[in-house]
């Protein structure tokens, strides 16, 4: 038995890191989560994954008046971000390129907060024009940054090669070819799964700490017993 089966599924959050309308991140997600469900850790119940999507948490642009490595949240919006995040316990980042970085919105969420994301396990999966190369690099410093520890590999996802056209309009900017990953990329997704659960073994859900805050965080008065938690 190992770790993380002795301490409870390990819980890796999902997060989809875009929020346009007419998004693909959704269909990425969902890609991922049906790779991430095969993964024999998962059949096994060692671990879960659960759809983090940043759009339905709706965050404005950072309104809380004190940095987040304080703890201190003013705002309920916050406090139930805060409480999403702090509920798992390592993250797979799915993230399109935007202008070669990472979206706005996926930016923001990551500063809302701080001892939630630290110390924890993370993974990139990325899609763009031609992958998206140049958002992982920029997420990779960023997550480093809070304190997270990124697995070394990422997966890329490239808008023609991952995905069929054939049935669409490749000039109409709306178009919604569906997604149709080449080969090596599933196995790619499933060794980034299993080096990330690798980083979170013993993070199961019986021994995860509490940020340690005083103000409002996690671990606050509307921390994530009394805040339902996004996907659940
Ligand atoms: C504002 C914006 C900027 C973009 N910049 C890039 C880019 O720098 N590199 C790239 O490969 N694709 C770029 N793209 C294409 C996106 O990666 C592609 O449209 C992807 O589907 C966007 O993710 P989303 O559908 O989840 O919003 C950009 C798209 C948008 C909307």
């Amino acid at each position: 038995m190992n770790s993380a089966q002795k301490n409870g599924p390990v819980v890796v959050g999902l997060v989809v890191g875009s929020s346009r309308p007419g998004r693909r991140g959704p269909a990425v997600a969902r890609w991922a989560a049906e790779v991430a469900a095969g993964h024999p850790v998962i059949r096994a119940g060692a671990a879960t994954v659960e759809l983090i999507d940043l759009a339905e948490q709706r965050l404005p642009m950072l309104d809380e008046p004190v940095p987040a490595r304080f703890g201190d949240y003013r705002h309920d919006h916050t406090r139930r971000w805060s409480a999403v995040v702090a509920a798992c316990d390592a993250f797979i980042f799915v993230t399109p390129e935007y202008n070669h970085s990472i979206p706005a919105v996926l930016k923001n969420g990551i500063d809302y907060l701080d001892a939630e994301w630290r110390g924890k396990p993370a993974g990139v999966l990325c899609y763009g024009v031609h992958g998206g190369g140049q958002a992982v690099e920029h997420l990779r410093s960023i997550l480093t940054e809070v304190g997270m520890t990124v697995v070394p590999g990422h997966v890329e996802l490239g808008l023609f090669a991952d995905f069929d056209w054939s049935g669409e309009e490749s000039s109409d900017p709306t178009a919604q070819a569906p997604i149709v990953p080449g080969e090596g990329r599933a196995a790619a997704l499933t060794a980034m799964l299993t080096d990330l659960l690798t980083a979170a073994g013993g993070r199961g859900s019986g021994d995860r700490p509490e940020p340690d805050r005083a103000g409002g965080g996690a671990g606050g008065a509307t921390g994530r017993d009394t805040v339902p938690v996004a996907g659940r």
